[in-house]
C-alpha cells in the first residue's frame, strides 16, 4: 500500500512533498520518509509514525532542493522501524526509490544481488528493486538514456505489483515515475511537475493530471515530460483538470473527520440524489447507466465485487434489488471473485463498489471480469480513480472525500445508489409505477429522516458509555438488515479493537448464543416487517441467559419490556431506507465507544483508507 509522491520544479520541493504526504496518510501511517537531490549527494530523513513526526524533522534540516520524493508506509515487508521506512537508497548511493505495492519475487532478486555482492539495509521489497536498477545502471554504457533504460531493465523482472518514483544522482533534473498494479499520476503545474500515487497529493499545486496506465513509465525530464512504455513506445498522456479530481478538506468544528462524515450524511445524500430521478417520479435515471439500458433490461445476474464497508453496502444492495427488479444478484468478496472459476454463462452484470476507486482487489475483479467478457459498472466516490476509467459504466457518489479510515458517508450513498439502481432495474421490468413512485419518495426524504436519526446522537453517547466497558459484542439483524449488523460489527472492531461479530439474527441459535452472558451485549437491528417478531422471539432467548440486549427498532413496533433493556428508535420508513437508517445509530455507537477509550478513530492501527496491496 502506502503513498508516494514526487517534486521536479522550479521552487523547493520540501513543502510540496509534506504537504503531498499529509493528504496521502490515508494510505498508511506507519513510518514516512523523504529524499532531496542536493546536488552530489541525497539528503534524506525518515521518521516511524506519522507524517507530522517527519514534518518536525524536515523543517529543521531545511532543503532547498528543487527535486525530491517522498512517501508514507503501509508495512507489507519487514515491521516498522527507520530502516524500513522509505525512500531507499541503493548501496552505491546513485539511486533513492519509493514503492507502493509488493514485488513478488523479491527473494529471489534479493538473492541474486547479494550474490553480486550487494549489501542490503532494510527487510523491504523496495530496497531490492531500488538495487536492481542500480545494478543495470552499472551495467549499462553510459548514454542519456541510461537512467530510464535502467529502470527499463529492471521493472520487467519484478513479478507483483509496483508504483514508483526513483531518483539517480547523475541526472539532477530527472524524475521517472512508473505503474503496475498500483495507481500512479503525473502532476502539471506551472512552477513544478508531480508524480503521485493519486490526484490529492498535488491539488492546488498542479493544473492538470495525467493517469498512468499499467506498465507505463513517466519520464519528467526539467519543465518536460513523456509516457513511454515500458519496451519505450511513446504512449497517449491524456490530461484531466485536477480541480475536478480531488477538494481541500477542512475538519471545522469536529473533532474528527469520522464525526464530522456522520454528521456530513444528509449533505452527502442529498448530493448522491441530486437530479437522478425521471420526470414521471416514478423511477431514477442514472447517466454513468445510459448507453446500457439494453443489456441492463436483459440480465440475467448481477454480481458485485467489493472489499470491506463497500461490500457489506452491495449486501444492503442484493437484497434490495432482489425486491425491486427481481434480478439474481451475488456478493463477492473481490479477492474472492478474482481467484474463482465462476461460472459465467448468461447475461451477468458485474459492479464494483469502492469508495476509493483503488482497492487492487476491487481493480483485478473487474479486470478479471473484462477478460471473461462481462459488462461492468462502478459506484465509486472518487472522480477519475481508476475504477471510473477502467469500468464500462457507472455513478459517482458524490459525497466529496472521505478522509476517517472508518467508512461511514460512503456506505450511505453506496447503499443508497444500489436502492436507486434497483429502482431503475425494476421499473425495466416488473415494478409498477405506484412502487416505483412510493420507492422515489422515500429516497427523496431520506436526507431528513437521516438529520432526524443523527440528531439523537446523544442518546448513543450514553447507550456507548453504558456498554463501553465490553469486550465482545454481536450484532443481529435480519435481511436487509444482516449486512448492517456486519457493519456495525466491522465499525466498532476497526476503530474500538474490541471483538465484535455481525450475524444473521436466526443463526445466534447455531453458535453464537454460546458466548452469551452479561458481559457480551448484543445489538439487535428490528424490522419494521412482520419479520419483528421472530427477531424479538431471538432477544427474549439471550435474555433468557441473562444476555444485555440493546434494539435498534422502528417506532412502530412494540417491544416488551423483558425483551430489551435498551432501545433506539428510528422513524416509520420505507424498506429501502431503513438499512441506511439503522446502520447511522451503529456508526455513533463505534465512534463514541472508541472515544471512550481514547482512541484516534480517523487512525486506527494497522489499518489504510485504501488497501493498494492484494
Ligand atoms: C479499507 C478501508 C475500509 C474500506 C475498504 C474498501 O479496508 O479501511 O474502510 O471499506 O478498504 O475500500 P474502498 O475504497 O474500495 O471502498
Amino acid at each position: 500500500m502506502c503513498g508516494i509522491v514526487g517534486y521536479l520544479g522550479n521552487g523547493i520541493a520540501q513543502e510540496s512533498l509534506i504537504d503531498g504526504l499529509k493528504r496521502l496518510e490515508y494510505r498508511g501511517y506507519d513510518s514516512a520518509g523523504v529524499a532531496f537531490h542536493e546536488g552530489n549527494k541525497f539528503s534524506m530523513a525518515r521518521e516511524t509514525g506519522r507524517v507530522k513526526n517527519l514534518a518536525e524533522v524536515v523543517q529543521k534540516k531545511s532543503s532547498s532542493s528543487s527535486l525530491g520524493i517522498a512517501h508514507t508506509r503501509w508495512a507489507t515487508h519487514g515491521a516498522v522501524t527507520v530502516s524500513n521506512t522509505h525512500p531507499h537508497r541503493s548501496h552505491d548511493g546513485k539511486f533513492v526509490l519509493v514503492h507502493n505495492g509488493v514485488i513478488e519475487n523479491f527473494s529471489p532478486l534479493k538473492k541474486f544481488l547479494k550474490g553480486k555482492g550487494i549489501q542490503f539495509t532494510s527487510e523491504t521489497d523496495s530496497e531490492v528493486l531500488c538495487n536492481l536498477i542500480a545494478f543495470h545502471y552499472a551495467e549499462s554504457p553510459k548514454s542519456e538514456e541510461r537512467f530510464v533504460d535502467a529502470v527499463r531493465l529492471a521493472l520487467p523482472q519484478c513479478r507483483g505489483a509496483y508504483g514508483i518514483a526513483v531518483l539517480c544522482l547523475d541526472k539532477s533534473d530527472v524524475l521517472i515515475g512508473a505503474r503496475r498494479g498500483s495507481p500512479l499520476v503525473v502532476g502539471l503545474g506551472d512552477d513544478a511537475n508531480f508524480i503521485a500515487s493519486d490526484a490529492s497529493a498535488f491539488v492546488g499545486r498542479a493544473k492538470e493530471a495525467v493517469f498512468l496506465n499499467d506498465g507505463e513509465l513517466a519520464i519528467l525530464r526539467g519543465r518536460d515530460f513523456r509516457i513511454t512504455t515500458l519496451e519505450g513506445q511513446e504512449a497517449q498522456a491524456v490530461s484531466h483538470p485536477v480541480d475536478q479530481i480531488s477538494e481541500e478538506v477542512e475538519l471545522g468544528d469536529f473533532d474528527s473527520y469520522m464525526e464530522k462524515e456522520i454528521f456530513e450524511q444528509p449533505t452527502a445524500l442529498k448530493n448522491t440524489l441530486r437530479g437522478r430521478f425521471g420526470d414521471d417520479g416514478t423511477t431514477s435515471k442514472l447517466g454513468g447507466l445510459e448507453g446500457h439500458e439494453d443489456e441492463l433490461r436483459d440480465l440475467d445476474r448481477i454480481i458485485f465485487v467489493a472489499c470491506g464497508t463497500a461490500r457489506h453496502a452491495c449486501m444492503v444492495g442484493e437484497y434490495l434489488i432482489e425486491r425491486l427488479a427481481r434480478v439474481p444478484v451475488e456478493v463477492e468478496h473481490a479477492s474472492e471473485f478474482r481467484y474463482r472459476n465462476s461460472p459465467n454463462a448468461g447475461k451477468s452484470l458485474v459492479i464494483a463498489v469502492s469508495q476509493s476507486g483503488e482497492t487492487l482487489d476491487t481493480l483485478e475483479a473487474v479486470r478479471e471480469a473484462k477478460t471473461k467478457g462481462l459488462l461492468t459498472l462502478g459506484i465509486t466516490n472518487v472522480v477519475g480513480s481508476s475504477l471510473a476509467r477502467e469500468t464500462d459504466g457507472g455513478v459517482y457518489q458524490r459525497v466529496g472525500p472521505e478522509i476517517g479510515v472508518a467508512s461511514t458517508k460512503a456506505f450511505s450513498s453506496q447503499a443508497c445508489l444500489c436502492a436507486m439502481l434497483g429502482l431503475a432495474l425494476g421499473r425495466m421490468r416488473d415494478l409498477s409505477p405506484m412502487d416505483g413512485q412510493a420507492v422515489v419518495e422515500a429516497l427523496n426524504g431520506l436526507p431528513d429522516l437521516v438529520a432526524h436519526v443523527l440528531q439523537q446522537a446523544e442518546q448513543i453517547r450514553e447507550l456507548a458509555v453504558k456498554y463501553s466497558k465490553a469486550e465482545h459484542l454481536l450484532f443481529l439483524g435480519r435481511q436487509s438488515l444482516y449486512p448492517v449488523a456486519l457493519e456495525g460489527a466491522l465499525k466498532l472492531k476497526e476503530i474500538s479493537y474490541a471483538h465484535a461479530e455481525g450475524y444473521p439474527a436466526a443463526e445466534l441459535k447455531h453458535g453464537p448464543i454460546a458466548l452469551i452472558n452479561p458481559d457480551c451485549p448484543c445489538i439487535f437491528m428490528v424490522e419494521g416487517t412482520e419479520l419483528s417478531a421472530k427477531t424479538i422471539a431471538n432477544m427474549q432467548e439471550v435474555k433468557a441467559r441473562k444476555g444485555q440486549v440493546l434494539a435498534i427498532a422502528p417506532e412502530e413496533i412494540e417491544i416488551p419490556d423483558e425483551a430489551a433493556d435498551d432501545i433506539f428508535r428510528l422513524p416509520v420508513a420505507h424498506e429501502v431506507v431503513r438499512p441506511i437508517l439503522a446502520n447511522l445509530p451503529l456508526q455513533l455507537f463505534a465512534y463514541h465507544f472508541a472515544r471512550l477509550r481514547g482512541l484516534d478513530v480517523d487512525k486506527p492501527r494497522n489499518l489504510a483508507k485504501s488497501v493498494t496491496v492484494e
